[in-house]
């Protein structure tokens, strides 16, 4: 088996590190305080987030995971968030009454599924869903817990409650939670500017609403002795500058790491070669092949003036609205470079972090140093 993996969610063996992470998580939630965590796409937060669920559960919160990715309406959200707290309730057959008592307008039910087992559904009672609906199912957890049960709510991927028609859901939620009290938040997102600006702007329902926290690149020594670890597994040998190779060549991103080691000891259980960093190159190189029919469509969808800012990122990514940079890489005026990197990074091409703009994808990066 590949000792390395990099689906969604990861947990031990496959997942290192991240225990000081996992405890500001695990104490910020249990002293009552709601939180924030945010860092661009595939930096872990999901499964670092899963890790500090396994403390809290060992401390007797329930903590109720909800996605916003797929959520795709007012309807959508309720049936996926109610099936998602009563998952967690001991009793469905009473969780199921007691909420049909606690919000209006729809009528909840226990079905079977074609083996018999029982699953949580809904009907809309209305053809339209009243604000009342929603503010009762928000309620709802609150309505379940108690002082010696108490829940805490994780909302990944957070920033797309913008979908639910913006702000009006949003200060819908925010009123109701500020008054929960066996209830605690967590707030994940990949969209790092939608979230700042979420609870960071004045203006914004949730200006100071949680605590921030933001997760950076896993520490470079640890990621080595994971390296080790898994290769030795299999008997391979990795040194330390050529795991600080593949790291690099991963952009220091954890689940690209993952993904080149990966191909790596693919590549090397089929030979008896050893490991080096032409072995990694190539590697690195298969997976854009792998990928560029994707990568292909990907850069030929971006306006002229995009591929000419992906262009100039491939070589800095500091002070891009300075008169240097423009002049350095012939750009236009700030506000053509400012609107045109906006729809980057609301594509999720480009990252930013702090005042630094990069490809998020390094393998993504790598095409356009052979293309572009
Ligand atoms: N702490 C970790 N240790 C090892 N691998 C990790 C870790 N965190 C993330 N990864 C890798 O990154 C991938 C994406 O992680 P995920 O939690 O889904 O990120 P996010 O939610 O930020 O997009 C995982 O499948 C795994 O390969
Ligand atoms: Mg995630």
């Amino acid at each position: 088996m590949n000792p390395f993996s990099y689906g969604t969610i990861v947990k031990s063996p496959y997942f290192y590190d991240r225990s000081p992470e996992c405890q500001r998580i695990v104490s910020t939630l249990s002293g009552g305080n709601n939180l924030v965590l945010f860092a661009p796409r595939r930096f872990g937060k999901t499964s670092l987030v899963f890790r500090a669920i396994e403390e809290l559960e060992k401390m007797d919160y329930i903590c109720v995971y909800f996605d916003f990715m797929p959520v795709y309406s007012r309807e959508s959200f309720i049936e996926a968030y109610s099936k998602a707290i009563l998952a967690k309730q001991s009793n469905l057959q009473r969780a199921v009454k007691s909420m049909a008592s606690l919000v209006k307008g729809i009528r909840p039910k226990i079905v079977f599924d074609q083996s018999g087992k029982p699953e949580f559904s809904i009907d809309f009672t209305d053809d339209l869903i009243s604000e009342k609906t929603l503010e009762d199912i928000i309620d709802l957890p609150e309505k379940m817990a108690s002082e010696k049960k108490q829940i805490i709510i994780i909302f990944d991927e957070f920033q797309e409650i913008n979908k639910l028609n913006g702000e009006n859901f949003e200060k819908l939620l925010r009123s109701k939670i500020q008054h929960q009290q066996y209830v605690t938040y967590m707030f994940l997102g990949s969209r790092t500017h939608l979230l700042n600006d979420m609870f960071n702007n004045k203006t914004r329902a949730f200006y100071n609403a949680a605590m921030l926290m933001q997760l950076s690149a896993l520490p470079e020594n640890e990621t080595i002795e994971f390296l080790k670890n898994r290769f030795a597994l299999s008997n391979i040998t990795i040194d330390d500058s050529t795991a600080v190779f593949l790291i690099e060549q991963a952009g220091n991103i954890p689940y690209y790491i993952q993904l080149l080691a990966a191909e790596v000891w693919q590549y090397l259980v089929s030979t008896t070669k050893d490991l080096n960093t032409d072995i990694i190159a190539i590697c690195a190189e298969g997976i854009v092949d792998l990928k560029s029919d994707y990568y292909f469509e990907l850069y030929d969808r971006q306006s002229s003036y995009q591929k000419k800012l992906l262009k100039s990122l491939l070589i800095c990514g500091e002070n891009v609205f300075s008169a240097e940079y423009a002049k350095r890489f012939r750009l236009s005026a700030t506000s053509t470079t400012q609107k045109a990197l906006l729809v980057l990074v609301e594509n999720g091409i480009v990252e930013k972090v702090e005042k630094m703009y990069f490809i998020g994808d390094p393998f993504f990066k790598r095409f356009l140093s052979r293309y572009a």
